[in-house]
């Protein structure tokens, strides 16, 4: 064995030890990060060339702060996004939305799909659905500045490498309650991961210390965004638009019924996330003409 390999299941071990959920997987990405290689090529780093940052980096995810912090990038469907302290790490389970979203984007008879992403965070869906449907047409709305700057960053780092999506993600500053009025009744999907969490839950320590509170709670049920979400969508679809709008495992009753509460919803469902619970609601709006 390589001393790296025998400090990676030392530090394995660690992080074990303060509950990480994939301890030995988070130490190799951790070792992979530090000497600048794949995962799949550790074995191959000499001794010599072993980095006792390793060692800080694991002090550091053993303190509960996120891999994702440490290493400064988050993997979304076929994207790489910086992300850091003031903005929200994206999930697989978001994946699985946006995957909808695409989908459905693409069976859309519509030369260039018009798109909001409500409270983009880093813009992994409005990246991610500019990369997939390369004809759509896609506006990123978030309030938190902190926030912006990195969907900025993301936007204009993903622009250089994609030419071709140059123009079709717009970064829009404001609350979603009310943003956008001069694209209503013309939106052909609106798609959203708003915050969720009801005041006072208890979540692990790398969402309460490091993801931004904006992000996080909404209101003692959980559901104040994902009711204006759902007043924003009515106004900014078009008829026949959708709408995908991710909550949390427990939700998936109380936000369906959100839908049909009010009259014009139709199709209303709810989604399940790859690991089988509910994680997302999507609907059409009224009758198509
Ligand atoms: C759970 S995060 C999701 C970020 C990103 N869409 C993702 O899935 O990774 C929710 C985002 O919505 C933003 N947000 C919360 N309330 C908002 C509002 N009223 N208007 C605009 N953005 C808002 C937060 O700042 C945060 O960036």
């Amino acid at each position: 064995m390589s001393l790296l390999l025998d400090e990676i299941a030392l530090a394995a071990a660690r992080l074990a030890e303060v509950g990480v959920e994939s301890p030995r997987a988070e130490a190799e990405l951790i070792a992979a990060h530090v000497h600048g290689v794949k995962r799949t090529e550790l074995h191959r780093v000499p001794d010599s060339a072993f980095d006792a940052r390793f060692w800080e980096a694991i002090s550091r995810r053993s303190a509960r702060e996120p891999l994702q912090h440490i290493t400064g990038r988050a993997y979304f469907r076929y994207l790489e996004l910086e992300v850091g302290p003031g903005v929200f790490v994206p999930r697989p389970e978001t994946e699985v939305m946006t995957g909808w979203a695409i989908d459905r984007l693409r069976a859309m008879d519509v030369a260039e799909p018009v798109v909001t992403d409500l409270g983009t965070g880093s813009g992994a869906i409005a990246l991610a659905i500019a990369q997939e449907v390369p004809r759509a047409r896609v506006h990123a709305v978030e309030a938190d500045p902190l926030a912006r700057a990195w969907a900025e960053r993301n936007i204009t780092r993903y622009v250089e490498t994609a030419p071709y999506t140059a123009g079709r993600v717009m970064l829009h500053a404001g609350d979603f309650a009310d943003v956008l009025p001069e694209l209503n009744g013309t939106v052909d999907l609106v798609v959203s991961n708003p915050p969720y969490i009801p005041v006072g839950a208890y979540v692990e320590p790398e969402v309460s210390e490091y993801d931004p509170p904006a992000a996080l709670w909404s209101g003692t049920d959980g559901l104040n965004a994902i009711r204006t979400v759902e007043r924003t969508a009515r106004r900014l679809l078009r008829p026949g638009g959708l709408i995908a709008v991710e909550h949390g495992a427990q939700q998936g009753a109380a936000v369906y019924w959100v839908f049909p509460e009010e009259s014009g919803w139709r199709d209303t469902r709810n989604n399940k996330d790859l690991a089988g619970r509910d994680r997302f609601v999507t609907a059409a709006w009224s009758l198509p003409t």
